[in-house]
């Protein structure tokens, strides 16, 4: 295969650019990206050498742009979106014309060019939040931030599509993704950073959101898995089952960095902030896919590597980011 990867300077697209060159030394990689503050090519550093990859700079609102790359590839995977709900809360401009209008224009491309198939990587976030047992892939979206609502509204296009048009894709519905070059403003490398630096850690509301954190491996391999094994037309929860409150999210990453709880720092909540994520992962187990690094494990790594890559970090937390920052939580 070769697979049009969108959003592959990115924290999920850069470890499923590397996992698809690792796993499969059959299929070759281009990764087009725009490079917005979340892309970054030092996350692709390790393959930037190998035959099989390559890189094209655009943007998928760009029509002409997209149906000259469309023409070159077989398969698409696209991660390409804006992500973080904060920022979705101060402007939604960005994300209702990528994470929408983007999705649509890949599809007008991919259809033209006969794609076989197409994963589009959306959320668990469009089903917004649930108070006890867990969402399958028939329930309803109903999206609480302008993100979700903006991923929601891309689903219903593919939808859209495939009823009017006959073009099938799949969908993968990842849980809370965390692990190694995730832009530091998510909660895990935001609070892994902060503690290394002895910076508070702005806890939301009372802590006691709950979130069901997946490893970023593992998250890549179960997108793979829909992508070759999926049926066309379906949707995919990938969960995995590691449902914690974001006080013991905090606590854990104070452990493993060895700081103490007073660096935790109550701050006003999230609007619309959703109480408790959880989504069912049997459809997707059933084509053999599972996540193999727990809760544990996967944060030891993730906290490992955000120490031994300080560089890495402290780059992205200067300039342009001090000012994100401190707008963000000024007034919290
Ligand atoms: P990210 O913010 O780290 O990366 C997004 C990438 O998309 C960046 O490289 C950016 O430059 C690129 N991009 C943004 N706008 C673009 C445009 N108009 N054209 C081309 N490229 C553009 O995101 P992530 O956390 O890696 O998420 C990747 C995908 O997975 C997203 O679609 C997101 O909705 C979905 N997802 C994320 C999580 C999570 O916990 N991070 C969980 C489930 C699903
Ligand atoms: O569930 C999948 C989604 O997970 C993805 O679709 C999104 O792209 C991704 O950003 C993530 O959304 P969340 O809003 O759940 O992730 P975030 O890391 O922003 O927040 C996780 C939890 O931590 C949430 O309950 C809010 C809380 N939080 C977050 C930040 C940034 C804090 O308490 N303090 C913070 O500073």
């Amino acid at each position: 295969m070769r697979i049009l990867v969108t959003g592959g300077a990115g924290f999920i697209g850069s470890n499923y650019c590397r996992f698809v060159l690792r796993e499969h030394p059959e299929d070759e990689v281009v990764n087009f990206d725009k490079l917005t503050y979340a892309g970054n090519l030092e996350n692709l550093r390790e393959v930037e050498g190998d035959g099989r990859y390559s890189f094209v700079r655009g943007d998928i609102c760009d029509e002409k742009v997209v149906e000259g790359v469309m023409g070159e590839v077989d398969t698409v995977v696209n991660f390409a979106a804006e992500t973080h709900v904060d920022r979705s809360i101060q402007h939604a401009g960005a994300f209702v014309d990528t994470d929408i209008k983007g999705l649509y224009v890949l599809l007008g491309a991919a259809r033209k060019h006969d794609i076989g198939r197409f994963v589009h990587v959306s959320t668990d976030e469009v089903y917004g939040s649930i108070e006890s047992g867990s969402f399958k892939e028939e329930d309803a979206p109903s999206p609480s931030s302008p993100y979700a609502a903006s991923k929601a509204g891309a689903e219903l296009m593919a939808k859209a599509y495939e009823r009017t048009f006959g073009y099938q894709i799949l969908i993968t519905r990842g849980a809370n993704t965390y692990g190694p070059y995730q832009y530091p403003e998510k909660v895990v490398s935001l609070f892994a950073t902060n503690a290394l630096d002895d910076i508070e850690l702005p806890l939301y509301g009372d802590g006691m959101n709950v979130r069901d954190w997946l490893y970023v491996d593992d998250h890549c391999a179960g997108i793979d898995v829909v992508l070759r094994e999926g049926v066309l037309g379906e949707a995919y929860n990938v969960g995995s089952d590691q449902e914690r409150t974001n006080l013991e999210l905090t606590r854990e990453i104070l452990k493993l960095v060895g700081k103490g709880e007073e660096l935790i720092k109550y701050v006003k909540d999230r609007p619309g902030h959703d109480r408790r994520y959880s989504i069912d992962g049997s459809k997707l187990r059933a084509l053999g896919w599972q996540p193999r690094v727990g809760f544990e494990e996967g944060m030891k790594r993730t906290v490992g590597w955000y120490r031994e890559n300080e560089a890495w970090w402290r780059r992205l937390k200067d300039g342009s980011y001090r000012q994100y920052y401190e707008e963000m939580y000024a007034n919290r």
